[in-house]
C-alpha cells in the first residue's frame, strides 16, 4: 500500500503534526508514503517524494507544513481532473490523505467521485468545515487572539483607549467568538449576526458612563457586517476558490476610526493577521492533528474511502466527505450568547 499526503490552502500549525501522524501509522502497517508537495498544485505536476521517519521526525511542534501549500484548485483547470487521476496513477498511489478545509476537501469529493481513494482531515484556522467540532489550528489560533486581548488590556486601560482587534476567520466568527470570549472581549462583531456603528459607540460610552470603564477591547470580524460602516467595494480578484481577499476591507481600521471620531474616545486598531497561523501548535492542535492524521490511515487500511476524520464531543469519528463539501459550519449562537453576558 501506498498513500499520498497532501496539505491544501491557508497553512495552520498542527499540520505537520498531521502528517507525522499519517507517516508514522502508516510505517506501523508497513506502507509507503509519498509526500504531495503544495497541495493540488502538487499533484496537478505530479510533485512527490516518499517520506521516511528521518523526514517526519522533529516535526510535531513545527509550525507550517513541510509539504508547502497552495490555494490551487484543480477544478478549475482545463484537464485539471484527469491529469490528478493521471499523477495518482504513475506516482503508485493507492490511497489519499487530503488535510484541508472546505476548499481542498471539496476537491477531495470531486476527485473521489471520479475514482481517486481519498480520505480527508479538517484543518482550518476558521473552525468552519462541517461535522467537525474542532478544525487543526483554531485552538492556536484562538490562543493567539485571547494572549493578544490579555496584552491590549492593559495599555487600553492605561491610555483609556478603545482598542479594536481585527481577526482572521473569513465568513464565520469562530476566531472572534471563542478568541473574545477567552480574552475578555468588552464587545465582539461576527458575520453570523448584525451591528452598526451607533450600536457600537453606544456599548462603549454606556459602559464609561455606568460602570466607569474608560477602556473597550473590541474584536471584530474580518468578515463582519457593520451595516453604517463606511466601506472599501474594490477587494480586487477572488481566489481559485472564488473568495476575495477580506484583509483588504481593513475593516479594524475604518471602524476605529468612525469609533473615534463619534464617541471622541482615542482609537487604535491591531490587525492581528498571520500571526494566527504562525508558530508552534497548542497541546490541543497537536493532539487532535495526530488523532485524525492517524484515523485517516486506519480508514484507508479498512478500506473506507470518501470518509473525513472529523471530532465530535471527545470522539473521532468519521463523516462521508459529500456531505461536508460545499458548506459552512457557522458559530454556536449559545457561545456567542454566553459572551454577550461580558460585554
Ligand atoms: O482560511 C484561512 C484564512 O486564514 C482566513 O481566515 C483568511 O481570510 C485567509 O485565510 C487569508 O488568506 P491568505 O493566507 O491567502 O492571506
Amino acid at each position: 500500500m501506498r498513500i499520498g499526503v497532501l496539505t491544501g490552502g491557508g497553512d495552520v500549525p498542527g499540520l505537520n503534526a498531521a502528517i507525522r501522524a499519517v507517516a508514522r501509522r502508516a510505517f506501523e502497517y508497513g506502507y509507503e508514503v509519498v509526500g504531495i508537495r503544495n497541495g493540488w498544485a502538487g499533484l496537478l505536476e505530479g510533485n512527490a517524494d516518499p517520506l521516511s521517519l528521518n523526514s517526519v521526525s522533529g516535526i510535531l511542534h513545527v509550525g507550517g507544513t513541510i509539504l508547502g501549500t497552495s490555494r490551487t484548485n484543480p477544478l478549475q483547470r482545463d484537464g485539471g481532473t484527469e491529469q490528478c487521476l493521471e499523477h495518482v496513477k504513475d506516482l503508485g498511489i493507492d490511497a489519499l490523505v487530503v488535510v484541508g478545509g472546505d476548499d481542498t476537501l471539496s476537491v477531495a469529493a470531486a476527485l473521489f467521485k471520479a475514482g481517486v481513494p481519498v480520505v480527508g482531515v479538517p484543518k482550518t484556522m476558521d473552525n468552519d468545515v462541517a461535522h467537525t467540532d474542532y478544525c487543526i489550528g483554531f485552538n492556536t489560533a484562538v490562543t493567539v487572539v485571547a494572549e493578544a486581548c490579555d496584552r491590549l488590556h492593559t495599555t487600553a486601560d492605561s491610555h483609556h483607549r478603545v482598542v479594536v482587534v481585527e481577526v482572521m476567520g473569513r465568513d464565520v466568527g469562530w476566531v472572534a467568538t471563542i478568541g473574545g470570549l477567552a480574552g475578555g472581549a468588552d464587545l465582539i462583531l461576527v458575520p453570523e449576526c448584525s451591528h452598526t456603528v451607533e450600536s457600537i459607540c453606544n456599548h462603549i460610552t454606556r459602559r464609561c458612563e455606568e460602570q466607569g470603564k474608560g477602556f473597550s477591547i473590541i474584536v471584530v470580524s474580518e468578515g463582519a457586517h457593520i451595516e453604517d460602516l463606511e466601506e472599501r467595494e474594490d477587494l480586487g480578484k477572488t481566489d481559485e476558490f472564488g473568495h476575495a481577499r477580506l484583509d483588504k476591507r481593513n475593516i479594524g481600521d475604518v471602524l476605529s476610526k468612525a469609533i473615534e471620531m463619534r464617541t471622541g474616545f482615542e482609537s487604535r486598531a491591531v490587525i492581528l493577521g498571520h500571526l494566527q497561523r504562525g508558530g508552534s501548535p497548542t497541546v490541543f492542535d497537536r493532539v487532535l492533528a495526530t488523532r485524525l492524521g492517524a484515523t485517516a490511515v486506519d480508514l484507508i487500511k479498512e478500506g473506507r474511502f470518501g470518509q473525513m476524520a472529523a471530532i465530535q464531543g471527545s470522539h473521532i469519528v468519521s463523516v462521508p466527505l459529500e456531505q461536508v463539501a460545499g458548506k459552512t459550519k457557522k458559530i454556536d449562537l449559545d457561545l456567542y450568547r454566553l459572551a454577550e453576558v461580558f460585554f
